[in-house]
């Protein structure tokens, strides 16, 4: 196989726990499918809250994608809703398609102070155009921004590969230290265009926290804006601002909106969406109709069989039994997170040994049938049943009894 390979030096000498490690990194791409890795790297086969791997294991999974797959994967009512798009044909530019006028107006009336929305490919998409915006309507170019908010230049974690000029416009503050935001308005003076955040990590949001972020970008005259990209369609209909009665200025969504199709959209206030006519921000791709016939479909079975609610049950039933497991074997660890998104966290000061704990967690969990990312949250989808669920735990508790014998 002829294929570059951008993160080779993991591969050397990889062991079980290297692999697990590795694999579950979107980053990396895997020389052979055979080996000696326990975690799954190439799928086969996914269906409902199953992932196939091509060894024919089976694993109940709980990546789903980063989070799009809200209804299960290989959904039959979406595919159908997807293949009738695609039969009357999907590159339309510069023409639109119905879908388009049907999906926005969806949108704003779901999101709190969706005025107008305008739909786009990718999560990074969407945050670097409520950027954009956020800069034509204030005049100002500086963002201050938390949490992984897409891969672009102004967005990017690893320095590497970014002119210092475009780094020095983007600063990041502590989302536990509201006085951080304040230093951060303080050193640059009437320069910042918005706040731009994920509203949570792993955790759930504070009583408050994001009314009070809200307030402190408001009083420096700065947009408030909310990447729902993990939260939207998953939390709540109306993303997580409905869910904890705040309202940005502008937010942005993707993921579960379509589950899976590639679509993403900014919502938000008409006077700074109205923006959009100063500046050019278009792809080829954009007005495909069958990534919105996706959200269409998604949304409306979201909404007209209390998915949302079925995913916090069913979320709630798996960290409740997680949480007891954790508790009879005394293990420094954790579940956080909202039930659709739940996470296990293990509490040690020293990161090499936290690392080691929740890699084998996955490892472990692998091995017994079931895809629990060492590092990132979870998700759970509404083909996610009880059984699943008992499956899992069974899973989990010998996963946890390994790293439980990891620390004698
Ligand atoms: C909160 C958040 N914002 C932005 C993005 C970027 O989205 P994409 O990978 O579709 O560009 C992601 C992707 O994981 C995300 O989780």
């Amino acid at each position: 196989m002829n294929v570059f390979y951008p993160h080779d030096d993991v591969w050397q000498g990889r062991s079980v726990e290297s692999d697990a490690r590795a694999a579950t990194r979107a980053d990396i791409v895997s020389p052979t499918p055979e080996g000696n890795s326990t975690f799954p790297r190439y799928f086969a086969k996914a269906s409902g809250s199953h992932i196939w791997d091509i060894d024919g294991n089976s694993y109940v999974d709980y990546n789903l994608g980063y989070g799009p797959v809200v209804l299960g994967h290989a959904d039959r009512r979406v595919t159908e809703a997807v293949t009738a798009e695609l039969a009357n044909g999907n590159c339309i530019a510069p023409l639109w398609s119905k879908r388009q006028s049907e999906l926005t107006a969806t949108l704003t009336s779901l999101i709190p102070g969706g005025e107008l929305a305008y739909l786009l490919k990718t999560g990074s998409d969407a945050t670097s155009t409520a950027v954009r915006l956020s800069r034509i309507f204030t005049g100002r170019q500086k963002v201050i921004r938390w949490g992984y908010n897409g891969w672009h230049d102004w967005a990017a974690g690893n320095p590497t590969g970014i002119p210092d000029a475009t780094r020095a416009e983007t600063i990041l503050f502590d989302y536990w230290d509201l006085v951080s935001l304040e230093n951060a308005f303080a050193q640059n003076a009437e320069q910042v265009a918005c706040v731009l955040i994920m509203p949570f990590g792993d955790e759930i949001v504070p009583d408050g926290h994001l009314q009070e972020i809200r307030r402190i970008t408001h009083s420096h005259g700065a947009l408030f804006i909310l990447d729902e990209m993990r939260s939207g369609f998953r939390i709540n209909l109306g993303g997580i601002q409905k869910h904890v009665g705040v309202q940005a200025d502008l937010s942005t969504f993707s993921k579960a909106m379509a589950n899976g199709f590639p679509i993403s959209a900014v919502v938000g206030r008409e006077e700074v969406m109205k923006c959009l006519g100063k500046t050019r921000i278009s792809s080829t791709f954009y007005a495909d109709p069958a990534p919105m016939a996706a959200a269409l479909t998604t949304i409306s079975i979201l909404r007209d069989s209390e998915g949302i609610e079925y995913l916090w049950r069913v979320g709630t039933m798996f960290q409740e039994g997680l949480a007891k497991l954790v508790e009879a074997r005394r293990l420094p660890a954790e579940v956080v997170g909202y039930p659709p998104m739940p996470f296990l966290r293990f509490n040690v000061p020293d990161s090499a040994t936290r690392e080691a704990m929740s890699t084998r967690f996955a490892v472990e969990a692998a091995r017994r049938g079931v895809l629990l990312h060492p590092e990132h949250q979870w998700f759970v989808s509404m083909a996610h049943t009880a059984e699943d669920i008992q499956l899992s735990l069974d899973a989990c508790a010998g996963a946890l009894d390994c790293v439980a014998d990891l620390m004698e």
